[in-house]
């Protein structure tokens, strides 16, 4: 399949009504200029789902998404973006043309594909070992451990029987190469200088991708020999640390649920399924990697991850949970009471007693909180101490005032320990921590960052309504005016697609964000009723604002720039520094003089 041209793209987009197109599956009504509805995404009984035929998008005020015609086709079928241009296009009795893929392209996507097809032969040839005479021990293994027929087939469950060559044999008489059967980690090359299988006398868990290709093989052992698992090597399919097992099977659920749960095996994950708990992946034993995070944050920003309870599965969640939390999940730990696996407990308990620990998840915090308690003693008052200062950097990352006073609260109550205490502590860190000048600025901004951003939101409004007004913003800093990091990528795409000369609508700009994140934000903004007031006004003092943020941004840079310089006897460069500042300065005056005038500016 080729690419589809992005005008075809832009033109059908231009050509569905989104009214149209979300009625078939929500009733809407008029309100205004819009329509609202029901949001089919969240469980709501007042309408929060507004769509607008004006700009062909839609936003829900209640859970927060938003999107063009695209998105709401893949929300709500959860495809990708083909599947959706292809939904829309035969909603609408129009033919998706293709475009020649590059030579380059299609020559490796050949490659691939015939790699895939490898990886499904493979698999089958130990699904058919597995119901074939010499996997008789293999079968009884999976039955001891409780696996019914319904689950071997959906995770493709085989053996690899004991011989030294059986698929290696098997795969070469089909044509395949010896070449292919090593690189995908297949076969590998004996001592003795013959081709035999990597996969030998083991359970074979094939491993896919999230369209449910297979990646790779994990193998396990029938007994309790050594390695217990033997995976796929490193391969053009199969990267460690970028996939996640189960995960085609996962995704329809985890978008249902809003959540998905991590675990660290095989097993884990499959007894999960097994019993209705089909949100479930794994991570396959290794720390988590950003990329597996960014992988997940496609479908959830709800994550909770369920490790082993032994001390090596906790200290794995620790990890794991750091890096999702950078990432910007939502996390919490699911914690099964002594000793067990997620796969025993389950196969014990049964889904509702798994059910129950997903209830009592503890948000990353708290779980933090509950595992310093175990390694030092919350009985003496050096232990609490002690607790306390290992949480000090957490507490001062969190930066709305209420959660953080909700989690001082914990705190206080877990350790019996007085709440103005822990301020106190808390207050010394952070004076500790920050030199006084980069207090005060931190300070500045926490107070004033709500006006500020509101000032960017309404300015890019404005720069998307009024395409004309946007060679004046950029004559004042463009995308420098922006420290909201989506604000400012929204804010660049379009510029940047203006520049190129297209002349695109709210709707095109939703398709180009490729991060749910803006596109909900856009749409949001988009969607939002107008500032009341004069839009020349509110422009201008927007626009005043923050360039005044930005050159006040802009001293503090310098000044400590200047310092360094002076520090280092370097007198031309701070005097060059120190004249740039009194520009910096001087313009600052007379932006000030402006805004208390009335903040008009003169036209040019
Ligand atoms: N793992 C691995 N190689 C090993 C051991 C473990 O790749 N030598 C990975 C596997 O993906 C495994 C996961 O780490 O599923 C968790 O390991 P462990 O807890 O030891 O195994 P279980 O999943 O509990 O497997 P089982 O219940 O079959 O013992
Ligand atoms: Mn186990």
């Amino acid at each position: 399949m080729g690419l589809i041209p992005e005008e075809f793209i832009s033109d059908l987009l231009h050509r569905a009504d989104i009214v149209e197109i979300i009625r078939e599956y929500v009733p809407l009504k008029k309100q205004g200029q819009n329509y609202v509805g029901l949001c089919p995404f969240h469980s709501e009984k007042t309408p929060s789902f507004v769509v607008s035929p004006h700009k062909q998008i839609y936003h829900c005020f209640g859970c927060g998404k938003g999107g063009n015609a695209f998105s709401f086709m893949m929300e709500k079928n959860g495809g990708n973006f083909v599947d959706a241009v292809h939904a829309v296009a035969k909603r609408y009795g129009v033919n998706v043309p293709q475009t020649e893929k590059s030579p380059e392209k299609a020559k490796q996507d050949k490659l691939r594909d015939r790699y895939f097809k490898i990886n499904e032969l493979a698999a089958r040839f130990y699904r058919n070992a597995l119901h074939g005479s010499s996997g008789q021990d293999a079968l009884a293994y999976i039955k001891k451990r409780d696996l019914n027929t319904e689950t071997q087939e959906n995770f493709m469950l085989g053996y690899a029987p004991a011989g030294w060559n059986n698929l290696s044999k098997f795969l070469l008489d089909k044509g395949v190469s010896q070449h292919d059967l090593i690189l995908l980690g297949l076969s590998i090359i004996s001592q003795r200088g013959t081709l035999v299988d990597r996969f030998r006398n083991r359970l074979m868990f094939p491993i896919a991708d999230d369209r449910g290709r297979i990646i790779g093989f994990g193998g396990r052992v029938l007994d309790d020999s050594q390695p217990k698992y033997l995976n796929s090597p490193e391969t053009p399919l199969f990267y460690k640390g970028k996939h996640l097992y189960g995960l085609n099977l996962a995704k329809a659920s985890i978008r249902k649920w809003d959540q998905l749960i991590i675990m660290e095996g095989y097993m884990d994950v499959i007894m999960a399924h097994q019993h209705g708990i089909t949100n479930c992946i794994g991570s396959l034993g290794t720390a988590l990697t950003a990329n597996q995070a960014r992988l997940m944050m496609r479908y959830t920003y709800n994550t909770s991850i369920c490790f082993d309870s032994d001390a090596a599965g906790q200290k794995a969640a620790l990890r794991g949970l750091d890096i999702l939390e950078q990432c910007g999940c939502r996390l919490s730990v699911i914690t099964i009471p002594q000793g067990k696996d997620p796969d025993e407990y389950i196969r014990k308990q049964g889904k509702d007693a798994f059910e129950e620990l997903i209830v009592k998840a503890k948000p990353f915090l708290e779980y933090k909180l509950l595992r310093l308690m175990e390694k030092y003693n919350p009985d003496t008052v050096e232990g609490k101490i002690q607790v306390i200062e290992k949480l000090l950097p957490d507490m001062q990352k969190i930066t709305s005032p209420l959660a953080r006073q909700a989690f001082v609260q914990v705190i206080a109550e877990k350790l019996v320990f007085p709440e103005t205490a822990i301020y106190a502590e808390l207050r010394k860190f952070s004076g500790v921590n920050r030199n006084n000048k980069q207090d005060r600025e931190v300070k500045r901004k926490c107070t004033s960052i709500h006006a500020l951003e509101k000032a960017q939101r309404a300015l890019l409004k404005l720069v998307l309504e009024y395409p004309e007004v946007i060679s004046k913003v950029e004559a004042w800093g463009g995308k420098e005016l922006f420290n909201h990091t989506l604000l400012k990528e929204i804010y660049q795409n379009n510029y940047l697609m203006r520049q190129a000369g297209h002349n695109i609508k709210a709707n095109d700009l939703v398709t180009l964000l490729d991060n749910p994140d803006s596109q909900q934000l856009l749409t949001e903004i988009l969607i939002e009723e107008d500032s009341p007031g004069d839009v020349k006004r509110i422009f201008n003092d927007c626009l005043i604002n923050l360039r005044l943020d930005y050159i006040n941004n802009k001293i503090i840079e310098k000044s400590s720039l200047m310092s360094k310089y002076e520090e280092s006897g370097d007198v031309t460069k701070s005097l060059e520094i120190m004249s740039q500042i009194q520009q910096l300065v001087k313009e600052k005056q007379s932006l000030a003089t402006t805004l208390r005038k009335g903040g008009i500016l003169n036209e040019n």
